[in-house]
């Protein structure tokens, strides 16, 4: 094998940037299942969730908003992790949810999220998907052009009903982070700019279906400093303090996590108390659309090591796991931490390999020039962070059916979704 230099950290302590994964005499676990059990049973790739993870950062977000009382509300970003049985744990912790197609309408109403928890945001609504979140008798649309609020007074008539409305404002404001997050610029295709929003406030307070009654803002994911968080917040207070009846405040998403350490990002208590003491003496009620805050450090892709393969100027370690599994390292660039099921495993030898999946094509890389730990036909690695974003942007590209959802509760765990079959591939071309 070549002798290289790695060029990126080395992933040695998984409590760093995970949630409920730890070594116990050298065997990584989540909680208190071994992972190399998990994968014995279920094969890999399998993605495994840490359930008392996720409740832990829940509630550490929910305490650090308690003292907005009732007057704060989490509504967990569905696209973020949309697992039912994940979707149903958050409901049981009192989130609702934001949800951007009526696909996720489907899935919040199946983990039975409450109606009036639900907010609807996204660009492309289309009259079907108002039409079922107006009989579902949602809580909030937020509101993306001036056709929309033309649309949502049309269909509300139909359904002889009043809907409430909020209007994403873009601020034109840099999240400093992957452009492909960035949602606040004004040339993006998100939100209102300033003349369409005051073109839509005039257009909602002519149409009689029309409840204006929030203003919200998503300036992008990712964001690891709360000062853009805070130059969206300003301007969203000017706004309602110009628009009459305004009760409510969505102020998105957006606050990151620390996929590689030492990248620092904000801890949710510093979000929390951030929020806190912008809107504390300020009257409207404040919904906040985490996803990734919330899970990505919560969950991990085990896959086991194929083949390694040897070229002139690197190494190649070629996983059963691929870009259609986790698409982040291949749509974003993303650095998600690599770990070694186990952490001595006798005869390991650490290559330095660029880590790829199986599919065909060059952008199916998940770290270049890493340090990995080989120790014979059953390495098995977690790749980390993948809570948020992993198996949601799954794909069945290549013919690969999607891989296994598994929730751990301390020594005990499920399976929350199966693994795909060859028949699941086809059922519906047959
Ligand atoms: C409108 C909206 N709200 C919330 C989120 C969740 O963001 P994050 O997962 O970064 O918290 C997103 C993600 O893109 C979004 O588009």
């Amino acid at each position: 094998m070549p002798k290289l230099k790695p060029d990126v950290k080395r992933f040695d302590d998984p409590s760093k940037t995970l949630d409920g994964f730890s070594y116990r005499r050298g065997e990584l676990y989540c909680e208190s299942v071994s992972l190399s059990e998990i994968a014995r049973e279920l094969g890999t790739p399998v993605y495994v969730y840490s359930q008392n993870g996720i409740i832990n950062r829940t509630r550490r977000l929910q305490k650090s908003l308690e003292p907005l009382e009732d007057r704060a509300g989490i509504r967990f970003a569905v696209k973020a992790s949309s697992n039912i049985h994940i979707l149903s744990l958050l409901t049981k912790l009192g989130c609702g949810a934001d949800i951007v197609s009526g696909g996720e309408l489907f899935r919040a109403s199946l983990a039975q999220i409450p109606p009036d928890k639900i907010v609807f945001s996204g660009v492309g609504k289309t009259e079907e998907e108002i039409s079922r979140a107006i009989v579902a008798g949602i809580e909030l649309f937020n509101v993306e052009s001036l056709s929309e609020v033309e649309l949502l007074n049309v269909v509300a008539q139909k359904h002889n009903t009043n809907v409430d409305i909020a209007l994403r404002f873009n601020p034109n404001i840099s999240a400093q982070t992957h452009r492909h997050i960035s949602t606040g610029l004004k040339n993006s295709k998100f939100g209102l700019t300033s003349d369409e929003f005051w073109a839509a406030v005039t257009m909602s307070e002519k149409l009689p279906r029309i409840k204006l009654i929030g203003i919200s803002c998503h300036i992008g994911s990712q964001i690891t400093d709360l000062r853009p968080f805070r130059r969206a917040w300003e301007q969203l207070l000017i706004l309602a303090k110009k628009v009459k009846h305004i009760t409510t405040l969505d102020i998105g998403g957006g606050l990151g996590i620390d996929y590689q350490c030492p990248i620092e990002s904000a801890a949710l208590e510093d979000y929390g108390k951030a929020i806190v003491t912008f809107f504390k003496s300020e009257p409207y009620k404040i919904l906040v659309e985490p996803g990734r805050s919330l899970v990505g450090p919560t969950g991990v892709l085990v896959s086991k090591l194929l083949h390694l393969k040897k070229r002139t100027n690197r190494n190649i370690a070629v996983l059963d796991a691929g870009m259609n599994d986790l698409l982040r390292p291949a749509l974003y660039g993303a650095t998600h931490g690599i770990f070694p099921l186990r952490s001595r495993a006798p005869g390991a030898k650490s290559i330095v390999c660029d880590v790829v999946g199986p599919i065909c094509e060059s952008a199916d890389l998940f770290l270049k020039s890493q340090p990995l730990p080989i120790w014979g036909s059953d390495s098995i690695y977690a790749l980390g962070c993948a809570g948020a974003y992993g198996m949601s942007m799954a794909s069945q590209y290549n013919s690969r059916g999607r891989p296994p959802e598994v929730l751990v509760d301390r020594d005990q765990y499920r399976v929350i979704r199966r693994r795909e079959t060859n028949l699941d591939l086809v059922n519906h071309e047959l």
